[in-house]
C-alpha cells in the first residue's frame, strides 16, 4: 500500500508493500474447544472467542506467540465460548456465539460476519503481514464507516486520513498534525450505517495505525514486535462497543468527590507563603476550590519524596491548616530519581536494585528535572512496592492526591527536536516476569506501572480512602489507576478547541476522567481566552487551572474584575451541579461510557453529529457549546432531535434546529435535553460529602408522550471512603414522564445503604406556563404533601417534605 503522498506519514513507520509480506497459505489447523490455531507458511494465528461477542486474534511470525501477561486486559472479562470449525470453498469457517470467521486457505485473509450475516471485518487481499521489524494487518474501511478512539490524539473527532503512532512521548507542541503525544490507547472504533466495532491491539511497544491515509479505503495496523495480539468487539452502535471495551480493560473507580471540584495549579506555587496567599484569596473572594497542586518546587532540589526545608519548612502543619479550610493538596511526582549518593531514595533504590539498567548491566542514568536521574523499574512488583513505600513523607504530611508526571518516560538526554526519542535510549532494559527485556518493548506501559505503584501507596498509607492519582502518560486500562490530563498545551484558542475532540476520543477509548490545563499551560492567556476556557473547563470531567513557570499569573482573579466574576460564576455552577456530575461518574463507572460524550454517541442516527468537534454532552443530559474564538457574542449551535432547554434562561427549543445562541463573555451556551432531571445543590466553598443537601431536582419535560420516560440514577455516599464499595451508598432512580395527564416525577430508592439525612427536596421547573398545584405521595400510599409551585425569581419551585424512611416518592402536576 502506498502512503508516500501523505504529509503526516512518519517515514519510520513499518510498511507492507508486497505479497511477500503476507503470512502465506494455511499449512495446518489445530482445533480445541474454544480455540483454533492456524499455521501459515510464515507464522501462526491463534483465534479464541469470548462472550461479547469478542474475538481474539493473536498472530505471531514465530511458531508460538511470545506474549507477556497483559496489563490492559482483565482476565475475568475473557469468558471463552466454544468454537466450531468447518472447511469448504477453499477456506476455514469458525463459528462461535453467532459470529463466523472465515480464513482463506491460500492467503490467510480473514473476514468476520455477524449472526445477521453482515460483513463486519475483512482483510484486504492478505491475512496478517510481517516484515523484518513488524507484524501487521490491512483491512477494508468503507467510506461510509467512521473511525474514532485511538486515545489522546490531535486532530478532529473522526480519525480517517492520517497515520497515528502509539508511542508515549513528552511532546509539548500540540500542533494539529503533531503525533504522538503522551498517551497510547491502541483501540480503533469504527461505526458504519450497519453496525459498530472496536479493534483493540494490545501492543505495549511501538505500534502504528494508518487510518486510510492513502485514500484506498483501508486501515492498517503495524506493531513493532513479533506478535500482534488483537481483540475485535462487535456491536450495533459505538456505545455498545465502548461498553465492551470497558469490560475488557476495566473501568475507572469512583473518584473522591473533592477531585471533581475546582483544582488550582501553577508551576509552581513556590513557597508556603505563596500557597497560603492563594488559598486565602480563594476563600476571601468566595471562589469555590477544593485542591491546590504543588508542582516540583516543593521538593528539595527536585528530589522526589522530599520537602524543600526553606520553602516548605512545616508541610504537615501547612497541609492540616489548608485542610481545615477545605483545601486538599496534590503533589507532583516524577519517576526520575536524582542520582545522588547522599539521597535516601536513590540509595535504597540502588541497594534494592530497583532501577532500569543498560544492556551492559550498569544502572542507566538519564537526565530530568533534578539533573542526572535513574528510572525505577515499574514492571517489577517488588520495585512497585518499594516505590509505594517512598510516599511516606508525603502522606505523613497529609497529602491527598498524587500527580504523576514525566512518565512516558521523558529523558532530556534524548533528541530534543524529535520528541519520540526524548526517552531513554534503545539499550535500556528492565526486568519483567524474571526476564530482562528492552524498555522499548514495554515503553507505553511505563506510566501505567508507575500509577499502579502509586495506588499501592494509597493502599498502604490511606487504607479505606479513595485514591486520587493524576497521570500524564498511560496506556489502555490506565483508567483503572488514574485520571488523565493532556499535558503541556498552550494558551491558544486553537488548543482550547483541539482539546474537545481529544478528550472525546479519550472517553471513547475508555478513559473517562480527563481534562486539559484550563487557561493553557505555555504562553500567556488573555482575559477573554481565560474567561472562555474556565467556562468550558467547568464542563469537563477533570477541572484544573494550570500554567507554566514563565507565564503571567493565571488564577481566576488574575484578569480583572469582570473575568473574576465570570470564573466565580462558572466554578459555582459546577459546584451546584455536583450531584449530577458525581452521579454521572458513578454511571460511567458502571457502564464504561464516557462522562464527556460526543453527540453521536447518544444521537446515533443524526449524520450531522458524526464529526462535530465544537459541541458535546457533559453527562447524558447537558449539551455544551463552548465559545472557541475571540470577539464573539453569539454562537451557532446545532440541537439534535428532541426538546432542548437553555440552561440559563429555560427557553425551550425544538430540535433538530440550528440556532444562534446568545454568548456574551459571561455565558457559555448550555442546553438540557428534554425529559431530563438534573439534580443540583447549593454551591459551597468546597465539597464535603455526597449527601446532597439541599437537593434540587431541575425538571425538563419532553414532548408529551405516553413513553416510558427517562431515568437518572442519583448516587449518594460519604464522598471519600471506599465504604461505598461495601454497600454504604444510596441509589435513587429518578424518572420523569409526560403524558396527556400532565407530568409525573418518580423517585425510587434502589439501594439504601447510606442516609443523606434529608427532610425535604425541591422540584424546580424552567420558566414558562404556571404549573399550578402538585400532589406528592410517598409509597406505599403515604400522602407526603401537596401544594402549589411557587415562583422564585424566574423558576417554579415546589418544596416537598420527606417522611423519614420513605424510599419512594411520586409527584404529579399538570
Ligand atoms: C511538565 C508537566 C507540567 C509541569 C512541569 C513541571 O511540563 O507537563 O504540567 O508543570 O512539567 O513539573
Amino acid at each position: 500500500m502506498s502512503t508516500t503522498d501523505n504529509l503526516f506519514y512518519d517515514e519510520s513507520a513499518p510498511r507492507f508493500f508486497s505479497v511477500d509480506d503476507g503470512c502465506g497459505p494455511v499449512l495446518s489447523v489445530e482445533h480445541s474447544e474454544a480455540e483454533v490455531v492456524l499455521r501459515f507458511g510464515l507464522g501462526s494465528l491463534r483465534i479464541t472467542c469470548y462472550r461479547g461477542p469478542l474475538v481474539r486474534m493473536t498472530y505471531s511470525r514465530r511458531e508460538e506467540p511470545d506474549l507477556l501477561p497483559s496489563y490492559a486486559v482483565l482476565s475475568e472479562a475473557l469468558v471463552p465460548v466454544p468454537v466450531a470449525l468447518q472447511e469448504g470453498d477453499g477456506a476455514y469457517h469458525l463459528t462461535a456465539d453467532g459470529v463466523t470467521l472465515t480464513v482463506q486457505q491460500d492467503s490467510g485473509a480473514l473476514c468476520v460476519r455477524d449472526s445477521a450475516g453482515r460483513l463486519r471485518m475483512a482483510d484486504r487481499e492478505h491475512g496478517f503481514l510481517r516484515c523484518e521489524t513488524a507484524v501487521g494487518l490491512v483491512r477494508e474501511l468503507d467510506e461510509s464507516v467512521r473511525s474514532y478512539g485511538l486515545g489522546e490524539k490531535t486532530g478532529f473527532l473522526e480519525k480517517r486520513g492520517r497515520v497515528y503512532h502509539m508511542w508515549n512521548s513528552d511532546e509539548p507542541q500540540h500542533h494539529p498534525a503533531r503525533d504522538p503525544l503522551y498517551q497510547s490507547v491502541p483501540v480503533l472504533i469504527t461505526e458504519g450505517p450497519q453496525a459498530a466495532s472496536a479493534l483493540f491491539v494490545d501492543a505495549p511497544g511501538s505500534s502504528w495505525f494508518d487510518i486510510d491515509s492513502g485514500r484506498e479505503g483501508v486501515y492498517s495496523v503495524s506493531v513493532e514486535a513479533d506478535t500482534l495480539d488483537s481483540y475485535l468487539m462487535l456491536g450495533e452502535r459505538t456505545a455498545e462497543v465502548v461498553a465492551l471495551y470497558g469490560k475488557l480493560t476495566g473501568q475507572m473507580p469512583l473518584p473522591p468527590l473533592w477531585s471533581l471540584g475546582y483544582q488550582q495549579s501553577r508551576y509552581s506555587y513556590e513557597t508556603e507563603a505563596e500557597v497560603r496567599e492563594i488559598a486565602r484569596t480563594f476563600r476571601e473572594k468566595k471562589i469555590p476550590c477544593d485542591v491546590l497542586h504543588f508542582d516540583i518546587h516543593y521538593m528539595d532540589g527536585y528530589r522526589v519524596f522530599t520537602w524543600d526545608p526553606l520553602r516548605f519548612p512545616r508541610p504537615a502543619q501547612l497541609l492540616s491548616e489548608l485542610l481545615q479550610d477545605g483545601f486538599r493538596v496534590v503533589t507532583i511526582i516524577d519517576p526520575g530519581v536524582k542520582a545522588d549518593p547522599g539521597y535516601a531514595v536513590y540509595k535504597s533504590g540502588m541497594e534494592g536494585n530497583h532501577f532500569c539498567h543498560r544492556t551492559d548491566g550498569t544502572v542507566y542514568v538519564g537526565r530530568v528535572w533534578p539533573g542526572e536521574a535513574c528510572y525505577p523499574n515499574f514492571f517489577s512488583p517488588r520495585s512497585r512496592d518499594w516505590w509505594a513505600e517512598q510516599h511516606r513523607p508525603l502522606f505523613n504530611a497529609g497529602v491527598s492526591g498524587i500527580w504523576n508526571d514525566m512518565n512516558e518516560p521523558s529523558d532530556f538526554t534524548g533528541d530534543f527536536f524529535h520528541r519520540s526519542s526524548f526517552t531513554p535510549p534503545q539499550d535500556v532494559v528492565a526486568e519483567r516476569d524474571g526476564i530482562i527485556r528492552p524498555l522499548s518493548e514495554l515503553h507505553n506501559l511505563y506510566g501505567v506501572g508507575m500509577n499502579m505503584a502509586t495506588r499501592r501507596a494509597f493502599e498502604q498509607y490511606r487504607p479505606g480512602v479513595r485514591p486520587f492519582v493524576l497521570t500524564r502518560a498511560g496506556y489502555a486500562g490506565v483508567q483503572r489507576y488514574a485520571a488523565v490530563w493532556t499535558g503541556d498545551n498552550h494558551s491558544y484558542w486553537e488548543h482550547m478547541a483541539a482539546s474537545i475532540p481529544m478528550l472525546l476520543n479519550l472517553g471513547l477509548s475508555g478513559v473517562a476522567f480527563t481534562g486539559a490545563d484550563v487557561g493553557g499551560f505555555q504562553h500567556n492567556a488573555t482575559a477573554e481566552l481565560f474567561a472562555r476556557w474556565i467556562a468550558y473547563g467547568a464542563f469537563t470531567p477533570f477541572f484544573r487551572g494550570h500554567t507554566a513557570n514563565d507565564t503571567q499569573r493565571h488564577e481566576p482573579w488574575s484578569f480583572g474584575r469582570e473575568v473574576e466574576e465570570i470564573a466565580r460564576k462558572m466554578i459555582s455552577v459546577r459546584y451546584s451541579l455536583l450531584p449530577y456530575i458525581y452521579s454521572e461518574f458513578a454511571r460511567s463507572r458502571r457502564d464504561g461510557l464516557p462522562v464527556m460524550r460526543p453527540l453521536f454517541l447518544d444521537y446515533p442516527d443524526d449524520p450531522r453529529l458524526c464529526n462535530l468537534n465544537d459541541q458535546y454532552l457533559f453527562g447524558t443530559s447537558l449539551l455544551v457549546a463552548p465559545v472557541l474564538q475571540p470577539g464573539k457574542v453569539t454562537r451557532e449551535v446545532y440541537l439534535p432531535e428532541g426538546v432542548w432547554y437553555d440552561f440559563w434562561t429555560g427557553t425551550r427549543h425544538d430540535g433538530p434546529a440550528d440556532i444562534v445562541a446568545r454568548a456574551p463573555l459571561s455565558v457559555i451556551p448550555l442546553f438540557v435535553a428534554g425529559g431530563s432531571v438534573i439534580p443540583r445543590t447549593r454551591p459551597a466553598d468546597h465539597t464535603k460529602s455526597a449527601a446532597w443537601n439541599p437537593l434540587e431536582l431541575y425538571v425538563y419535560p419532553s414532548r408529551g408522550s405516553a413513553g416510558a420516560g427517562t431515568s437518572f440514577t442519583l448516587h449518594e455516599d460519604d464522598g471519600f471512603s471506599t465504604a461505598w464499595t461495601e454497600g454504604s451508598y444510596r441509589s435513587t432512580d429518578i424518572t420523569l414522564r409526560t403524558d396527556e395527564e400532565g407530568h409525573t416525577l418518580e423517585l425510587l430508592v434502589t439501594h439504601d445503604g447510606f442516609d443523606p439525612g434529608r427532610t425535604s427536596l425541591s422540584v424546580i421547573l424552567p420558566p414558562g406556563r404556571d404549573p399550578g398545584a402538585y400532589r406528592a405521595r410517598g409509597m406505599p400510599g403515604t400522602e407526603v404533601s401537596g401544594g402549589t409551585f411557587e415562583k422564585r425569581e424566574n423558576e417554579w419551585v415546589a418544596e416537598i417534605a420527606l417522611v423519614p424512611g420513605t424510599n419512594s416518592l411520586t409527584a404529579r402536576w399538570k
